[in-house]
């Protein structure tokens, strides 16, 4: 596992759009797994202005989404669908119909979650997965508890989850209490995998993901299985780390750092 420590939430957004690009130049027809959420928005902004300035090239590139809610309706600003569309996808060049979100609406949501991991394979599988984390630790909406194992399928929300996502509703009885989302065992598949975090409401769950045992009552703990996973973190979402000094060192002597 790499952790890469920086000084600003910006830089963050800058240091990953730079291991996304590489990715796409490297292999145009790269499957990119996607998170929502405050935390990815820096590396939307900074691809849509490469894609605008560099032409960095999403013509081939296929898309998957971790999660959605379940419920809402398909014109709700608050579905993931709307997200992706309005941050990222409409502001550069990728097709439509390469962009895969799980439906919160599906009738039968159980063949839907099955369809979608097929998808996922029939794609060639995720080459490079962006996750956030939650405030308790999950990865998607891949709750404490959650097997390690899992596969998409329907979760219920934690009460903490509902709380920290209830600033983007009116109010916390707004937000749905079931989402789609990707498991634990969907997203260890990826080929590789950059989890950010930023901010000091993250240090306690990034703390646990990297430096606790692998647990289901952390979703991101499972990280530490995984055999290219890296973490970039600001200084405040790096905070509880112990071994903080050894990360920034191992950085520091790198050749190549990102
Ligand atoms: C969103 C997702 C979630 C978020 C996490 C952090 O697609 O999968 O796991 O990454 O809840 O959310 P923010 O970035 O809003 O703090």
């Amino acid at each position: 596992m790499e952790v890469i420590i920086k000084d600003t939430v910006e830089e963050i957004g800058k240091i990953a759009a730079r291991l996304v690009a590489r990715q796409l130049n490297a292999k145009p027809d790269t499957v990119l797994g996607l998170a929502t959420g405050s935390t990815p928005l820096g590396l939307y902004a900074e691809l849509v202005r490469m894609h605008k300035e560099q032409g960095l090239d999403f013509s081939q590139v296929v898309s998957f989404n971790l999660d959605e809610y379940v419920g809402l309706p398909e014109s709700h600003p608050q579905t993931y669908d709307y997200f992706m569309r309005e941050n990222l996808f409409k502001h550069i060049n990728i097709s439509e119909h390469n962009t895969y979100i799980p439906s919160g609406t599906a009738d039968n949501c159980e063949a839907f979650c099955e369809w979608y991991e097929r998808r996922i394979k029939e794609c060639g599988g995720i080459d490079l997965q962006i996750l956030g984390i939650g405030s308790d630790g999950h990865i998607a909406f891949n709750e404490p508890s959650s097997s390690l194992g899992s596969r998409t399928r329907i979760k219920t929300l934690a009460k903490q989850t509902i709380d920290d996502n209830s600033r983007f509703f009116s109010s916390p009885e707004e937000v749905p209490i079931y989402a789609i989302t990707m498991g634990v065992g969907t997203i260890l598949e990826a080929r590789k995998i950059i989890l950010l975090a930023s901010g000091q409401a993250k240090a306690a769950a990034v703390a646990a993901a990297v430096e606790g045992p692998v647990t289901s009552m952390v979703a991101a703990s499972a990280l530490q299985l995984h055999r290219d996973a890296m973490f970039i973190l600001d200084r405040e979402a790096a905070g509880e780390l112990k071994m903080a000094d050894y990360y920034e060192w191992v950085q520091a002597k790198m050749a190549h750092a990102p």
